[in-house]
């Protein structure tokens, strides 16, 4: 094929996942070029190969050089709550007291459609810096909340999932719909946006907590009646949170049960920290191939526990890794990275770089049951990239000139990197 006006080739180290480092040997999982290239056409990625390769057959192609930055596949944030921005690492509470003193409160304001929309753009400028280019929000009730923050992705041609968060009891009466007003609004959010451009809906009961029975049992209804969309939730963050749905749901086996009673267990649902999981609902949890996210800032921010991720891999559970901004404490999947390092440590079982980096974008391509689209650096996928510099501070620096291969070269920047190590993002074919 000849290359027209909008082919681009990016130099520069690349990273490209041919496995599953949780299920095959690093080696086997990897592919890393130093002198790689990656070939854009028309918003995907054309081809990933050594750049003497690219550059002979691609002779007319524009030229990005990025040096020894490394590409690799934009990162995947598979749970936010991008209203929670401006009140991230809010002090000194645990998960209940946390949502009643700093959380409804802010929340309460996305009311105005113009707060909204400017924490959306705030929120996607601030995440784009970081090198994420999809996310899994929660919106807030207000349905122009998820107005506000589908109109911004869609202005930057960004594929993100996201949702009206459905809550009718245990909240303040400014942030209660109705069963009823949930299912309604929520539809209309889905019929609106749900597959328009790269936008996809989430149905999105906040948690059992605060929604009656008959909410979780008219959202399931909904789920049933549109079952390629996604659904989110939280579910087993915290002990106390545990023992309150135990006396909300007395019929209910446990806590995931307060979801399947009600169609809301399956496949293409997303549950949030999953930290305090009996034998039966990782049973089940594994059986119907649901998604589990890992919080890891949010868990030791709020205090809420330590994720089995080697156990829960073992099972063959699909697991993705975010922020929980801002119940997690940060923007960034790099810090994000670093905190299931450092929980994995604490359960004696500390997580391979490649390990991060994969749950950073294939692990949570796969619980979002994008894979095919995106979370990998190869021919087909869409052009969503980040380009890491390496040796981005002082600090970094110094280490990774040590290094004696790639994982030594990345381990220093998933451990002590922030944006400066962001040298640059791509999302949909395009440069930020
Ligand atoms: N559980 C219910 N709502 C929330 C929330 O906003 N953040 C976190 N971390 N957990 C929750
Ligand atoms: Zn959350």
């Amino acid at each position: 094929m000849t290359d027209s006006a909008g082919t681009t080739l990016l130099l520069g180290q690349t990273l490209s996942f041919t496995g599953n480092p949780f299920e095959s040997s690093i080696q086997d999982a990897v592919h890393h070029e130093t002198r790689g290239a990656v070939l854009l056409r028309d918003g995907h990625v054309a081809a990933v190969d050594q750049a003497d390769t690219l550059r002979a057959l691609h002779p007319l192609a524009r030229v990005v050089d990025y040096g020894n930055g490394l590409i690799m596949a934009g990162f995947v944030d598979a749970h936010v709550h991008y209203p929670q921005t401006a009140m991230i690492a809010s002090w000194g509470k645990r998960l209940i007291d946390w949502l009643n003193s700093y959380t409804f409160p802010e929340e309460a304001r996305f009311s105005s459609k113009a707060y909204a929309s400017e924490i959306a753009n705030r929120y996607l400028d601030l995440t784009r810096s970081h090198g994420t280019t999809t996310m899994v929000s929660f919106c807030t009730i207000h349905p122009a909340s998820v107005d506000a923050f589908f109109e911004a992705a869609q202005a930057r041609g960004q594929r993100v999932v996201a949702g009206k968060t459905c809550m009718d009891r245990n909240a303040p009466d400014d942030l209660r719909d109705t069963a009823q007003r949930a299912y309604d609004e929520s539809q209309h959010l889905l019929n609106t946006w749900h597959g328009v451009d790269r936008l996809s809906y989430a149905i999105t009961p906040r948690f059992s907590p605060t929604s009656s029975p008959e909410q979780l049992e008219a959202l399931g209804a909904l789920w049933r009646e549109n079952p390629d969309c996604l659904m989110q939730t939280h579910l087993s963050e915290q002990t106390d949170e545990i023992e309150w749905v135990k006396g909300l749901y007395p019929e209910a086996r446990d806590y995931l049960d307060t979801y399947e009673m009600y169609g809301l267990l399956g496949a293409r649902g997303l549950y949030g920290h999953a930290i305090h999981l009996t034998d039966r609902e990782r049973a089940r949890l594994r059986e119907m191939g649901a998604g589990l996210v890992h919080c890891p800032t949010s868990n030791t921010f709020i205090g809420s526990g330590l994720f089995d991720m080697a156990g829960l891999m073992a099972e063959g559970h699909r697991v993705g890794l975010a922020t929980d901004t801002g119940g997690g404490s940060s923007f960034s999947m790099l810090r994000t990275m670093a905190a299931a390092y450092e929980v994995g440590q604490l359960r004696h079982t500390p997580l391979h770089a490649a390990q991060l980096l994969w749950l950073a974008t294939q692990g949570s391509a796969r619980a979002l049951h994008m894979d095919d689209r995106i979370g990998n650096l190869a021919p087909g996928m869409e052009a969503d990239l980040v380009v890491l510099d390496l040796a981005s501070t002082e600090a970094i620096a110094q280490r990774a000139t040590r290094a004696e291969d790639i994982w030594e070269s990345v381990f220093p920047t998933i451990m002590m990197g922030d944006d400066r190590a962001v040298r640059a993002v791509w999302i949909n074919g395009k440069a930020g």
